[in-house]
């Protein structure tokens, strides 16, 4: 199996946390068709914590709750599967999850073939409770052998929290993607600071082992374990998606979907937006302009000859965010320029060989794709 694509899905923990069960799950995949979302790209339905029983069966395996999921996790999944949808879950490398539910360290292989027998596809790896004197980096290689030796097809998807430096070991254990950084809040900060956190480690990021900066708060309008009432608007959810397809993410939406708002909708299937985050080729952005600003401006070369411009605008007051042809060391005089298309409005700039500048509302942002034209 290769991940030749950072994977996009919903994962049930930004809204509902301990709050999960069978019916949800359901009516989260059956608006995931309904609304387009499946065809726009995301195909994973994620359980993450709290799907479990305190304790583990007579045979050692782990338990659903079966107050929360009366089917068991099988029916689950053959739902979700007919919906042309994928099933992931949620285990931990510890000797607990995070809210002190039975966990897989030492039962990798066990509970590995747990899984595979549910039908998983796809596995979030926790950190909580992981012994100090053991070893992280066996932990992950461990589970991944275990998916592995399965059989089945399981994207592995490593949640360390970026701890012992993770970009530069993970991909050797065999995960799919890693998350880079703590968790995320319904906060603008939260989002600017987990985004400038990855600055020197998005590098690390390429087809077949992804870094990811958590789940998305998109359209969560305060709602939920993470949500944080009146502190993000459209503008912030708009910057925020923008920000996380620069950078290639994992593309795992967190709100309530079965109440997202159309304009939400529109904002998570954005073409323009989705290419950009699934481009095969996954380049780091280059920021241009003196690295302590924060209107800042990023050059990032797509497949295709294609490439985006991105202007940000991370301040509580309207400025512009300016592209300078030079910080990228394109040659004004090379004879080519850059033609633009906005891919919020469709606005058409260019071509243009000289310095940009974009007027942006607070916490705004502009995105262009170009191409090269000679002129
Ligand atoms: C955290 C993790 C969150 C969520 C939570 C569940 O460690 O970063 O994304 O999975 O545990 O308890």
């Amino acid at each position: 199996m290769i991940i030749n694509k950072p994977p996009m899905g919903w994962n049930s923990w930004n809204t509902f946390a301990w709050s999960i069960n069978d019916q949800l799950i359901r009516e989260t995949a059956d608006v995931m068709v309904s609304s387009g979302l499946r065809d726009a790209g995301y195909e994973y339905v994620v359980i993450d914590d709290c799907y479990a029983l305190r304790d583990r069966g007579p045979d050692g395996r782990i338990v659903p709750d079966p107050d929360k999921f009366p089917h068991g996790m099988k029916s689950l999944a053959d739902y979700i599967h007919s919906k042309g949808l994928k099933f992931g879950m949620y285990s931990c490398a510890g000797i607990m999850t995070c809210a002190q539910y039975p966990s897989s360290f030492d039962k990798e292989f066990l509970d590995a073939q747990t899984f595979a027998d549910w039908g998983v596809d796809y596995l979030k790896y926790d950190f909580c409770n992981f012994p100090k004197t053991a070893d992280p980096r066996m932990a992950y290689a461990r589970m991944s052998m275990a998916l592995k030796a399965t059989g089945r097809d399981i994207v592995f998807s490593a949640c360390n929290w970026g701890e012992f430096e993770v970009e530069k070991w993970i991909r050797s254990t065999g995960a799919h993607l890693y998350r880079s950084t703590g968790d995320i809040g319904e906060r603008f900060s939260a989002v600017i600071d987990i985004f400038q956190s990855q600055d020197k480690k998005i590098r690390y990021s390429a087809p077949g082992c992804y870094n990811d900066m958590d789940m998305l708060i998109v359209g969560m309008d305060g709602i939920g374990n993470v949500g944080h009432p009146g502190l993000c608007g459209d503008t912030e959810y708009k910057t925020h998606f923008a920000l996380w397809c620069l950078n290639g993410q994992p593309l795992m939406m967190g709100s309530d979907l079965r109440r997202l708002r159309p304009e939400m909708l529109s904002l998570l299937t954005n073409k323009d937006l989705l290419r950009i985050d699934q481009d095969e080729e996954c380049r780091p952005p280059i920021v241009t302009g003196p690295p302590w600003c924060n209107r800042p401006c990023y050059f990032k070369h797509l497949s295709d000859r294609q490439f985006v411009l991105a202007f940000f605008n991370l301040e509580d007051e309207e400025g512009s965010s300016d592209f300078r042809p030079w910080d990228i060391g394109f040659p004004t005089t090379a004879g080519f320029g850059m033609s633009l298309r906005e891919v919020f409005t469709g606005e058409v700039k260019g071509p243009i060989n000289d310095y940009i500048s974009v007027d942006l509302a607070p916490h705004d942002c502009s995105v262009f794709i170009g191409e090269w034209v000679a002129m």
